[in-house]
């Protein structure tokens, strides 16, 4: 049982405590009706350490992060700390720690809720059923490549740069989650990157087909561009079963594809990394959305995407399927009800506050659950 397994609780910035709170109400629900009893921790990230400590994330809290058995994340940055340098932006406490805990897969679905078909500004018939999963590789490429920096020309003029690179072992890591996974969904992998005009994509393509050559027969591959993957995921969704792509790449697609489900109030993530000697991977799960300066502290955010991200936790971290399923159904419930937070509201539906959404959230899962 979960027992005694150690959750490390990051709420940071904007709405991210907000929607964090509501998730805490799931969690005790959960211990006390169903013995999924963790051994919680919370602790700062981003703005709110950087206000008490002076930087992003404290090297205790990296530690502890390194410790738990899993962390359960928010949201950084918000624009009381814009002007911050680079360094100490709140944004560079998450990087720190996907980039310590080596979480270079990272898992995001993105579901169309039935009842929530309408939300979307998509028409109907383009996001009904729409079940795609996007791994975005997520310790290397653009984000983390060096050489890195601002520097002044000798003319006084400034350049600024960035490096994406990837490595054979990158790319054939995070395509083997990809394809694993793909076994256990409808056996289909579109892999996207920019061979046309860059060479870490001529590499990233050149590794796939080998790594499924070799390895993955069974899975059907295709390759695609970058740019046309963004056309395709508004134009028919549907054809995607798993999209595996690099960094930027990923964090941008992503976006995209939430908004297939009505809002990005509904995205939630699962940050993996490599299984150890005992098969415990390394694990943060957080919300797609940010911060969400302009909503935070209204109580009116959808905290429906860090509940999922929970709810990712229990199946991932925890084997505890039947659990994350009854999480999934509660929400299903809510929305079939017409309970909507203001992000995903339409005519006929109720708008709630986050913490009423929470409320529809533990009495659905009296109804179905105990
Ligand atoms: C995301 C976010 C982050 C990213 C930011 C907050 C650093 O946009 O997780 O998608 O760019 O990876
Ligand atoms: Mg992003």
């Amino acid at each position: 049982m979960a027992a005694n397994k150690k959750i490390l609780v990051l709420p940071g910035d904007g709405i991210g405590p907000e929607v964090m709170g509501q998730v805490r109400r799931v969690v005790d629900w959960f211990a006390r009706h169903r013995a999924v009893g963790f051994d919680l921790q919370e602790g700062l990230c981003g703005g709110a350490a950087l206000d008490r400590h002076g930087v992003p994330l404290t090297d205790e809290t990296m530690a502890d992060a390194m410790n738990a058995d899993a962390v359960l994340f928010g949201s950084v940055g918000g624009p009381k700390w814009d002007d911050l340098p680079f360094e100490k932006k709140p944004e560079r406490g998450l990087l720190r720690l996907r980039k310590e805990m080596e979480l270079f897969a990272n898992l995001r679905p993105a579901v169309v809720f039935d009842p929530l078909v309408g939300a979307s500004s998509l028409k109907p018939e383009i996001v009904r059923g729409l079940d795609i999963l996007i791994i975005r590789e997520l310790t290397g490429g653009v984000y983390f490549g060096e050489p890195r920096g601002i520097e002044t020309l000798p003319d006084g003029t400034k350049r600024g740069f960035d490096t994406q690179v990837y490595t054979t072992p990158e790319i054939e890591r995070v395509a083997a989650v990809a394809f694993d996974l793909a076994k256990k969904r409808r056996n289909k992998v579109t892999s996207v990157e920019k061979a046309n005009v860059m060479h870490s994509g001529v590499l990233w393509r050149q590794t796939v087909a080998a790594l499924h050559a070799a390895k993955f027969k069974d899975v059907e591959l295709s390759h695609m561009y970058a740019d046309n993957c963004a056309m395709q995921l508004v134009r028919w969704p549907k054809q995607f079963d798993v999209i595996v792509t690099d960094n930027l790449f990923g964090d941008m697609l992503s976006d995209c594809a939430a908004m297939l489900t009505g809002s990005l109030g509904m995205l939630p993530s699962a940050s993996l990394g490599a299984p150890d000697a005992t098969g415990r991977r390394k694990a943060l799960y957080e919300p797609v959305h940010g911060s969400a300066p302009d909503i935070a502290g209204k109580g009116i955010a959808n905290p429906l995407a860090e509940l999922m991200s929970y709810s990712m936790m229990l199946r991932y971290s925890f084997d505890l399927a039947e659990d994350a399923d009854l999480v999934d159904r509660a929400i299903g419930k809510v929305l079939a009800d017409g309970v909507r937070t203001a992000d995903i509201a339409e005519p006929g539906s109720t708008t709630v506050s986050t913490s009423q959404m929470g409320d529809a959230i533990l009495g659905a899962l009296d109804r179905l659950g105990r």
